[in-house]
């Protein structure tokens, strides 16, 4: 009799081991999941806030950087399908071309959650849940900020306020979206024009290369810099210093993020406002995977709450930061 129950007991653990999204016990849920890389400061923490909660959670992750490439993205996705993890969670590095892979998840029947950055698919059934910030809320506040700034409002009744801007990760959401809220503030504000835009791919490195360019190119006509995250904002501050002029003072800077390198950057008047874009994700991420397992509901859109921070605030905030 003994040996019958035995015998019952692991057939049923073989075939529960066999069903996707199937799980043994209340710790072993596996997650699979695709961080775009380590371009910045607040990847940095992001990938951190994501580890810890999973280890917090006794959620088993398995953890795959992509180097900013996609490919790796969709080479990770395969593989986190054919070790038929509970869940995969990706930030994806481009808005397009995950159709394929994401169908073939469906077919294996691994729910998938997008943090951070979405995808654009016809098929909306590809995923389940978007957890992260509204980006075009992001590029609205950057703007709103300028138009509202003392010294800038005073250039504007002379003439014309000239901005130049770094984009990120060229196909990304974060670039397409802070660009079109940005932009949306600005289409009634005739004196404002952005007179130069490229990609500096959300790096210090490409942000410097870029900003030297643009200085070259328009020398002191610069007036403003819209960066679309901190990390491009200081490296461009760097290019700024090193072209003889004051970053903060001859040319304005708002960016995105609102990380403690964006924070001295203000204290030391070099960068005058930064928007928050919060990496801290993963606490949320480990509880909505952990109700996709239980077969809850979850939201469809989760959208992470954030604020604006401008110099003056900076000195009082630092202390508070926690990334
Ligand atoms: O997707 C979020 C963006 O990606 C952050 O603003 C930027 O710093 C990062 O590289």
């Amino acid at each position: 009799m003994k040996s019958v129950t035995f015998k019952v007991a692991s057939a049923v653990l073989v075939f529960l081991a066999l069903i996707p999204g199937a799980v043994l016990a209340k710790d072993s849920i596996v997650l699979g999941f695709s961080q775009v890389g380590a371009e910045s400061e607040w990847r940095t923490a992001n990938t951190q806030s994501i580890k810890e909660a999973a280890t917090q959670e006794g959620i088993t992750l398995k953890f795959s950087d992509a180097q900013q490439k996609q490919e790796n993205q969709i080479k990770a996705i395969r593989s986190f399908i054919a070790q038929r993890v509970n869940v995969i969670a990706f930030s994806p590095v481009v808005e397009t071309g995950w159709e394929p892979v994401l169908r073939e998840a469906k077919a294996a029947r691994i729910p998938v959650i997008l943090t951070d950055r979405a995808v654009s698919v016809k098929d909306e059934s590809l995923w389940l849940s978007f957890l992260g910030s509204d980006f075009v809320e992001e590029g609205r506040r950057a703007a709103k900020w300028l138009v509202g700034y003392a010294p800038i409002q005073e250039l504007a009744a002379k003439g014309e306020v000239n901005i130049v801007e770094l984009q990120g990760t060229v196909g990304s959401a974060p670039a397409i979206d802070r660009k079109k809220g940005f932009e949306e503030v600005l289409k009634d504000q005739p004196k404002f024009k952005i007179i130069r835009s490229q990609t500096g791919d959300f790096t210090r490195a490409k942000g410097k290369e870029v900003m030297e360019a643009f200085l070259k190119a328009e020398g002191k006509k610069i007036n403003v810099l819209y960066a679309h995250n901190d990390d491009m904002a200081i490296g461009a501050i760097q290019a700024i210093e090193e072209a003889g002029l004051k970053p903060g003072k001859d040319v304005i800077i708002v960016s995105i993020d609102a990380v403690k390198g964006a924070f001295e950057a203000m204290i030391a008047g070099k960068l005058n406002c930064t928007v928050e874009c919060n990496p801290q994700l993963g606490p949320q991420l480990m509880r909505l995977v952990k109700d996709v397992v239980a077969g809850k509901q979850v939201p469809r859109r989760i959208v992470t709450q954030e604020s604006v921070f401008p110099q003056e605030s900076a000195a009082r905030e630092f202390p508070n930061r926690k990334y």
